[in-house]
C-alpha cells in the first residue's frame, strides 16, 4: 500500500496499514462519506456488542450498573478530547439533539438578534427560523469574508445589545472550509458581548484538535458517528460554566429532582442538559471511539485527513467540467465538487453504484449558502485516515466513467 510521500501526518505505511487492520471495512470498500457516517474502527463495534451481550446475560439497569465506572470514563474520554472537565459534557444521540438541548435553553423575546454563520446547518436554522417566528426575535447572517469564511469584523460590526445568540457551524457539512471559531469568541469577549455561542462542531470533533478553553463557546455540539467514527446514535454537548447554570428547556427526574409537590432542583454540572435513557452499549462505544482518536491523535489525524481531500481536490479538479466547491483559509477533510451541466445527484449515484461511497449535498442542507454560491447541488467526498491512494484511484475512476 504506498502513499505519496508527501503524507505530512508522520504516520509511516506500516501505521496506516495498522489503522486499516482495526478498520476491517477499509478492506472491502472504498468509503469516503466519512462525514456522513466513518467506518468505526473494530474496538468501538466490539465495545456495543459486548455491553449488549451483557444486557442479554444479566440485564440492562444491571449491566449498566456493572458498567458504571467505564460510563463515568466515557465523559472523562470525551472532556480530553475537546479539552474541558468530564462535568462540562452532557452525553446525547446527534449533534441536532445536542444543539436543540442548549439552543432551545437560551431565553429569547421580541426584539432580540440571532446572528447565524453563513454556512450554518439546515437544522439549526431550522429551529432558530421557528423560535424566531414564535418569540419576534429576528434572524441576520454574519457575512463571510473574501476567503469564503465567517467575516469577523462583520460580526464585530453587528454586536450590539440587542444579539441574545451566535450560532456558528465550525466545519460545514457542505464545504471544506473551517469557520475562524477561536476568533468569534475572542470577538464576542472583547465586545463585552453576553451573547450566547453555540458552537456547532459536528464535522470537526474527530478531526481537528478542539480546545475549549480556546474557542470562548457556550455550547459547543457534536455527533458520535462523523469523523469521531463512534456509533450512530450518539453525540454529546459540551457546557459553559453559564451555561451550566441556565434552566434547560427539557427537564426530565434525570435532568432535575422533584423535591417538593411544586419544587424541584437542576441536577448539577452538565447532567442537566441529559434525559434518563441512554444506549449505554452506544455510549460505551462512543467513548472507545474518543480513547481510539486520542491515542492516534488529532494533530496526526488533522494533517492526514486534511491532505488526503486536498489530493481529491486536486485529481477531480483535473477532469473536463469538474469544479471544486471549498473555500476557507483552511480546509477539513470534506472535498465537495460540481460538474458542469450535470446533476450532482446523478454524479454521486453513478460514483456510488461504481463501488465508490461518496454522497450528494442538496441544497436544503445550507439554502443561504448555497444560494450564495449559486450551487444548486453538488458532490461530497470525505476520507480518514484508513483511507489510501487505491480508494482515490477507485473515485478518479468512477467519476471519469460517470462523465
Ligand atoms: C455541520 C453539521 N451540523 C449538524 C449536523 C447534524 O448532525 P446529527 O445528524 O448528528 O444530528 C450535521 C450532519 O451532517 C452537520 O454536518
Amino acid at each position: 500500500m504506498t502513499m505519496p510521500s508527501t503524507d505530512p501526518s508522520g504516520l509511516s505505511p506500516a501505521d496506516v496499514e495498522r489503522l486499516r487492520s482495526d478498520t476491517p471495512a477499509s478492506r472491502t470498500t472504498h468509503h469516503l462519506n466519512n462525514a456522513g457516517s466513518a467506518l468505526p474502527p473494530r474496538v468501538v463495534v466490539d465495545t456495543v456488542v459486548e455491553h449488549l451481550r451483557r444486557e442479554e446475560e444479566i440485564g440492562g439497569y444491571e449491566a449498566h450498573a456493572e458498567a458504571q465506572d467505564r460510563v463515568d470514563a466515557v465523559y472523562t474520554s470525551l472532556a480530553r478530547l475537546v479539552g474541558g472537565a468530564p462535568d462540562e459534557i452532557a452525553l446525547s444521540t446527534s449533534a441536532t439533539d445536542s444543539w436543540l438541548r442548549a439552543f432551545l435553553s437560551v431565553p429569547l423575546r421580541e426584539g432580540d438578534r440571532i446572528l447565524v454563520s453563513q454556512a450554518e446547518y439546515a437544522s439549526n436554522v431550522l429551529a432558530i427560523m421557528s423560535v424566531a417566528g414564535r418569540t419576534g426575535a429576528t434572524v441576520v447572517a454574519v457575512p463571510d469574508d473574501a476567503d469564503g469564511v465567517l467575516d469577523v469584523d462583520a460580526l464585530r460590526d453587528l454586536l450590539d445589545e440587542r444579539v441574545r445568540v451566535v450560532a456558528v457551524t465550525h466545519a460545514p457539512s457542505h464545504n471544506g472550509l473551517i469557520n475562524p471559531a477561536e476568533a468569534v469568541g475572542a470577538t464576542l469577549r472583547a465586545s463585552g458581548s453576553d451573547a450566547w455561542y453555540l458552537l456547532d462542531a459536528c464535522q470537526s470533533v474527530g478531526q481537528v484538535p478542539i480546545d475549549v478553553r480556546d474557542l470562548g463557546a457556550d455550547f459547543v455540539s457534536a455527533t458520535g458517528r462523523k469523523f469521531l467514527r463512534g456509533p450512530r446514535g450518539t453525540g454529546f454537548l459540551w457546557t459553559s460554566e453559564r451555561a451550566r447554570e441556565l434552566e434547560p428547556a427539557l427537564l426530565d427526574l434525570h435532568a432535575a429532582r422533584w423535591t417538593d409537590e411544586s419544587a424541584y432542583e437542576l441536577a448539577p454540572g452538565a447532567t442537566r442538559y441529559e434525559t434518563w435513557e441512554k444506549s449505554y452499549a452506544a455510549l460505551l462505544g462512543l467513548g472507545a471511539a474518543a480513547d481510539y482518536a486520542l491515542e492516534l491523535g488529532l494533530d496526526v489525524a488533522q494533517r492526514r485527513i486534511s491532505w488526503l481531500a486536498e489530493l481529491v481536490r486536486s485529481r477531480v479538479s483535473e477532469l473536463p467540467g469538474v469544479t471544486v466547491n471549498d473555500r476557507g483559509r483552511t480546509r477539513t477533510g470534506i472535498a465537495t465538487f460540481s460538474v458542469e451541466g450535470r446533476d450532482a445527484r446523478d454524479v454521486a449515484q453513478g460514483i456510488v453504484s461504481a463501488g465508490v461511497n461518496v454522497s450528494y449535498s442538496p441544497r436544503e442542507y445550507a439554502v443561504r449558502d448555497f444560494d450564495a454560491q449559486g450551487i444548486a447541488g453538488q458532490v461530497r467526498v470525505s476520507p480518514h485516515v484508513f483511507t489510501v491512494e487505491e480508494d482515490l484511484d477507485a473515485l478518479v475512476e468512477a467519476l471519469e466513467g460517470v462523465l
